[in-house]
């Protein structure tokens, strides 16, 4: 869509042990080199693993990212990890405020926001990720709530090398249930004209993911969306089958 390349992003979540790392080889193994032409593919695990997933990816277009990070480079913030740490591993992206670190660490779209400077501070890109829960669409707000994290969260400035943004209804992750395609667009649309607000016609480089409930059997009708430039991948990404053949939607 309007020369954007497509990504697609797995998010493992507190999910691998060491032997998921054949995760990454078994993708890698299996990726087309005509696909990999087309598409970024991206995987974010456990901080743990995030070392010996790049070791596993070295070499191949597939990329590594972390799932979180703290604002600050370094300090006093015992459990925490940096930008710059994770830069340091060869990670290339990370994810900023998951609807999960939103509800169970108390992340608020200011602090989305100072993680999002300290991925680009240390040349990360950023994934920042907004969406409505399921009382909030049923109030009809789901465009408002949206467009306020985005507005809050996205640095001034970022760019399309710098910043991806992630809509992830919270209702439609984990639970089998996604937006319809028009639902979808009609947000997507709305982010992308946000997006024109807050960094002018830089918006038209920054894409936009879907994320929640994406299966190998609804990514193509999703990844068909107008604004849809990818898709951010829970539970199907675990599995390298399912994750390529969402991959494949493209
Ligand atoms: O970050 C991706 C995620 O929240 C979606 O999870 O399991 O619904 O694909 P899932």
């Amino acid at each position: 869509s309007q020369g954007r390349r497509p990504l697609v992003a797995g998010n493992w979540k507190m999910n691998g042990l060491r032997e998921s790392v054949g995760t990454v080889e078994a993708v890698r193994r299996a990726l087309s080199p005509q696909l990999a032409e087309r598409i970024d593919v991206l995987i974010c695990p456990p901080s743990t693993l995030i070392a010996s997933c790049v070791a596993a990816a070295e070499g191949s277009s597939i990329a590594i990212g972390g799932q979180n990070l703290h604002a600050k480079p370094s300090g006093a913030f015992t459990g925490s990890i940096s930008a710059e740490m994770l830069a340091d591993l060869g990670a290339r992206y990370v994810i900023v405020g998951h609807s999960e670190r939103r509800a169970y660490h108390n992340e608020t779209d200011d602090g989305v926001h100072a993680k999002a400077l300290a991925a680009r501070r240390a040349g990360l890109c950023g994934i920042i990720c907004v969406g409505e829960t399921r009382e909030e669409r049923e109030e009809g707000r789901t465009l408002d709530i949206v467009r306020a994290q985005l507005a809050i969260g996205v640095p001034k400035g970022a760019t399309g090398a710098d910043t991806v943004i992630a809509y992830e209804p919270v209702w439609a992750i984990g639970t089998g249930l996604t937006p319809t395609p028009a639902d979808v667009a009609e947000v997507h649309a709305s982010l992308r004209e946000m997006l024109g607000q807050l960094i002018g016609a830089e918006a038209q480089a920054v894409r936009i993911l879907y994320g929640g409930s994406v299966k190998p059997g609804n990514a193509r009708e999703l990844m068909a969306v107008e604004n849809v430039d990818g898709a951010l991948v829970g539970g199907a990404s675990l599995v390298a089958d399912d994750f390529l053949g969402i991959a494949a939607a493209y």
